[in-house]
């Protein structure tokens, strides 16, 4: 049921796109809200617009002064009401055990950073307190476990990220009197990005060098980060100048706190915490501007997206940029074309044409995981395309999923077209009475899906509005949760071990929203816990992350150039057994019905998706066992064509995919040509491999060159495609 596996990626984020890591939160009812808004194709670069714009300097100049002193007064009131709470003494527990004395509402973390070393003192950029991510400066409000964070940890990047954006909107702000809207925010990957209201000024790279210009203003100025808490009419004076703020405001809900920040002349609402000042941002580079509309309806106010991306230190930034111009190299859309694999067409945008060399490749992956189906018990089903729309209604997709379906009328009846596979499997559980001797009922089904994306949110094969995923279905007792979820994790380590894949996995629990009752999913995340422990793997917890219909593992996946994805889905449903009302009698007492739980899981994800994730991970080399140019042969010359013909059917026959060159070029022309097309062995023949009825073998990329009988040759390639080589 993974909607999100397909990734949302932004349209000319060529390279930077694929670094983003998007998360697989499915959530059919709530993943919609949280995506980010589909952008606007970029604008022409040759647009009026893009000329340099005027700053706004009245709206600079009467909002900036105003806020900043609302602020230092609010600020004011508050830090007399901490000089007046008694200091007492607490108690501050290190991750070692190790306890610290401190005072109340005095003591901050960079005081016992300090205390601790000089170095983790200019280094530490955020703290947890008590499982709280807290600001380095905020003074600690009684006895409390403490942990420190660097930017090496995951806490510490994310803050620096979130931090970053803080300053990008400063920029913004000063250099163009934008109104900053949500945000700041940090992609799920490397960076950060702010969406901001600029009338008719278009953005683009032009504009990155006196944004960066302004970011460095900002970092010389080692701009503390500075936290007043306000109710929600300060939250409106402060931000009565900017609509989209005032919006946000007014959408809280009545009991949340709202924290507001300054750095430097910028005063923003934000949840924080950041790092304690601009000046640990050593290198700050904007990546690319486009077009977004607020809260992403295109009904609404269009806005411009700029990009960024920072570091603790200059070398990584140089790093970062040489990953992405070798990501660019690398772009699945680019070799795919060069590789002749597939191409889509304007009359169906969003639904690719597989050619011939690239069928073979999607094939491959379908029959790899048919393969292992056949090992892990489960059996494939094929279920219907369309259906009534009552289908949808039963399963929830027609009242919260209905715009990103396709939905027409057949005679004077709506039907939609699938854009998942699991109520189509409910209904074939339910199609006859169901016995606990049938479970766990492993359904797996290839099935084509459709989903209606934005045109101008289309990207290659990595958003798309057709595709197929090695999706499946298990049916099973609350008993048997825990070894499913072994098994389904076996089968995703066994996977991407192949593809040279290394993941994580963090467990996801009860969100404050969600169905069916405590003691339920307390078994459940206690049935996922025992799997994972059982498993092996460390991992860790997301808590309240799930989805409201049941907990879910996350699994992000590392590739060759450590960019990570969410490819695997694993989810608990309690909801969709409920809603199609399934049973099965129950063991033991006769005529007692019990329901069964579902769980969604998928290995590829999105096959389209994981083609393009795996072209870019081998950089276009495919593996032998997956490749569609498995080997070529090359007669050296008329003579030994018969021969070449002879050797090319021996291995066809065989079951690889071979060609054979029969232009009258130069050896070393059709050599150097296969090597091009990245064929895994070109076999030379010439008038002793003729006499001998051997081959002249090379292996792509390598120079050494192997004579083999023809049966030492399929030998070999029997045990390269058994071994996944
Ligand atoms: C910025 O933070 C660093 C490390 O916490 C600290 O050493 C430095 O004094 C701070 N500078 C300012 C101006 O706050
Ligand atoms: C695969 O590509 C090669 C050239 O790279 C081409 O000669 C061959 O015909 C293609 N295979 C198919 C089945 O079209
Ligand atoms: C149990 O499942 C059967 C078969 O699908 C169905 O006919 C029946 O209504 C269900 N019973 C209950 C109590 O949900
Ligand atoms: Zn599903
Ligand atoms: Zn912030």
């Amino acid at each position: 049921m993974q909607l999100v596996s397909l990734s949302k990626t932004w349209p000319a984020a060529a390279a930077v796109i694929s670094f983003f890591l998007r998360r697989n939160s499915y959530s059919p009812f709530s993943s919609l809200s949280t995506s980010p808004p589909p952008l606007l194709p970029q604008l022409p670069t040759d647009s009026a617009a893009m000329a340099p714009h005027p700053k706004d300097d009245a709206y600079l100049e009467a909002v900036i002064p105003k806020r900043i002193k609302l602020f230092e007064a609010i600020q004011a009131q508050q830090l007399a009401h901490r000089q007046s709470l008694p200091s007492d003494p607490i108690k501050i527990t290190l991750p070692g055990g190790q306890e610290k004395e401190g005072k109340r509402w005095v003591t901050s973390p960079f005081d016992i950073a300090k205390d601790i070393s000089k170095s983790l003192a200019s280094s530490a950029v955020i703290a947890k307190v008590n499982g709280d991510l807290w600001d380095m400066s905020r003074p600690l409000e009684g006895d409390c476990e403490l942990k420190l964070f660097k930017f090496e940890d995951d806490e510490g990047r994310d803050t620096f990220w979130h931090s970053s954006a803080h300053i990008l909107g400063q920029a913004l702000e000063v250099e163009y009197g934008c109104k900053l809207c949500i945000g700041p925010c940090t992609t799920r990957g490397e960076g950060f990005y702010y969406d901001a209201f600029y009338g008719d000024l278009g953005l683009n790279d032009e504009h990155f060098k006196d944004i960066a210009l302004a970011a460095d203003k900002a970092v010389k100025g080692k701009q503390p980060f500075e936290r007043i808490e306000v109710t929600r009419e300060q939250a409106l004076e402060l931000f009565s100048d900017n609509q989209f703020k005032v919006e946000i405001i007014n959408d809280l809900p009545a009991d949340k706190t709202i924290t507001v920040y300054r750095c430097g002349p910028l005063v923003d609402l934000c949840r924080g915490p950041h790092i304690p000042n601009t000046s640990f941002v050593k290198a700050f580079a904007c990546l690319k501007a486009s077009s977004a509309y607020w809260r992403g309806n295109k009904d609404r106010e269009s806005l411009q997206r700029v990009y960024g991306i920072s570091y603790p230190d200059k070398k990584s930034l140089q790093l970062y940029i040489q990953k992405l111009e070798e990501a660019k190299k690398y772009d699945h859309r680019l070799l795919g074309t060069k590789q002749e694999l597939f191409f889509c067409h304007p009359l169906s945008p969003g639904s690719w044409f597989f050619l011939p060399n690239g069928t073979r490749i999607y094939n491959k992956l379908m029959e790899f995981i048919k393969n292992q189906y056949r090992e892990r018990g489960y059996k494939e089903v094929i279920s219907p395309n369309m259906y009534n729309m009552q289908l949808w209604e039963t399963s929830g997709h027609a009242a919260n999923y209905k715009e990103n379906m396709f939905v027409f009328e057949i005679e004077k009846q709506e039907f939609g077209l699938k854009p998942m596979n699991c109520p189509g499997h409910c209904l074939m559980f339910q199609h006859r009475v169901r016995s606990y001797r049938e479970l766990p009922l492993r359904l797996a089904d290839f099935g084509v899906l459709h989903r209606n994306e934005a045109s101008g949110a289309l990207t290659g094969l990595t958003r798309v509005r057709r595709f197929q995923q090695d999706d499946a279905h298990i049916f099973c007792r609350e008993s048997q949760v825990k070894d499913e979820v072994k098994g389904v994790l076996d089968f995703i380590r066994y996977t991407y071990n192949i593809f040279g894949f290394s993941f994580d996995l963090k467990l996801s629990t009860m969100p404050e929203k969600h169905m069916g009752d405590l003691a339920t999913w307390e078994k459940a995340e206690a049935a996922l816990a025992d799997a994972l422990n059982e498993f092996g793997k460390p991992w860790q917890i997301n808590e309240g992350d799930g989805a409201f219909y049941g907990p879910k593992i996350d699994i992000s996946v590392s590739d060759a150039l450590n960019r990570k994805y969410q490819c695997a889905t694993l989810q608990l449903d309690f909801q969709l057994p409920q809603k199609f009302e399934l049973n099965y009698s129950a063991e033991g007492e006769e005529g007692k019905l019990e329901r069964p739980v579902m769980i969604h899981r998928a290995v590829l994800g999105s096959v389209e998706r994981m083609f393009a994730i795996l072209l870019e991970n081998y950089k276009g080399k495919w593996p032998f066992w997956l490749s569609p140019r498995q080997a070529i042969v090359c007669p050296v010359s008329d003579k030994s064509q018969p021969y070449a013909l002879e050797v090319r059917d021996r291995i066809h026959q065989a079951g690889y995919y071979v060609d054979v060159d029969t232009t009258d070029r130069t050896i070393q022309k059709k050599v150097r040509e296969a090597q091009m097309a990245q064929y895994n062995y070109i076999l030379v023949v010439g008038e002793e491999e003729v006499k001998t009825g051997q081959v002249s073998l090379r292996v792509r990329d390598k120079v050494d060159v192997t004579v083999m009988t023809m049966d030492n040759l399929l030998q070999h390639f029997k045990a390269e495609v058994e071994a996944f080589h």
